[in-house]
């Protein structure tokens, strides 16, 4: 994907590229004070323990395959969201890919959650292969739904107890998107 320079509403710029392996330091600051800032993502801060070699290592193998795709979103020089992109590479699967994002806690309801993913959408526009986008959001994560439902993602399937934080389980939904990508929702 061509990189792009977005402006939010705010005024300020946001650039979305692919991730590169000179970001793997950044990232490494990036993820776990976000892991640490919200429950809605699986893992937890302490579980989180990737060293900078095995951070560039992994940027690296992404930024070489043909079926993995990691934006980031940059605001004055800093990294504040990243989106993952996944597809099995089986013939069968091979049309499909679960997305994952994180937008930096003080940077939220800026647009640029929004922005990462019309970067996505535009990316699988690009990919004849691409016919179809999914994601797994918890039941209580309001702000995320409310994000892909006015991208046109819709619910699909509903997984009673998927997480449990302390006693606490939450539900997750799977929500899909198919062709086309492009933002006309
Ligand atoms: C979910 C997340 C990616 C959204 O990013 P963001 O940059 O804040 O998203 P945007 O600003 O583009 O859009 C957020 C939308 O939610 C709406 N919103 C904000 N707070 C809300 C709330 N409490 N309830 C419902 N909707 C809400 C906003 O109004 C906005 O919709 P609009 O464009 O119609 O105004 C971000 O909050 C995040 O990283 N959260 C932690 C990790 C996470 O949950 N990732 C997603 C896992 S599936």
């Amino acid at each position: 994907m061509e990189a792009r320079i977005v402006k939010l509403a705010d005024g300020r710029t946001l650039e979305v590229r692919q991730a590169k392996q000179e970001d793997a330091d950044q990232l490494l600051a990036f993820l776990p004070s976000a892991f640490e800032e919200t429950d809605c993502l699986l893992m937890t801060r302490k579980e989180f323990d990737n060293t900078l070699d095995q951070g560039t290592d992994f940027l690296g193998k992404i930024a070489a395959s043909q079926t993995q795709l990691a934006l980031v979103g940059i605001l004055d020089h800093v990294l504040v969201a990243v989106l993952t992109f996944t597809v099995r590479d089986l013939e069968r699967v091979r049309h499909a890919g679960e997305v994952g994002l994180i937008v930096s806690k003080d940077s939220w309801g800026c647009g640029i959650g929004k922005t990462m993913m019309s970067c996505l959408h535009q990316s699988a526009e690009g990919n004849s292969e691409t016919t179809k986008i999914d994601l797994r959001v918890r039941l209580s994560n309001r702000r995320a739904i409310k994000l892909y439902e006015n991208l046109g993602y819709q619910v699909e399937g509903w997984i009673r107890k998927a997480v449990k934080i302390g006693d606490q389980y939450d539900d997750h939904y799977w929500m899909g998107k198919e062709m086309p990508f492009d933002d006309r929702y």
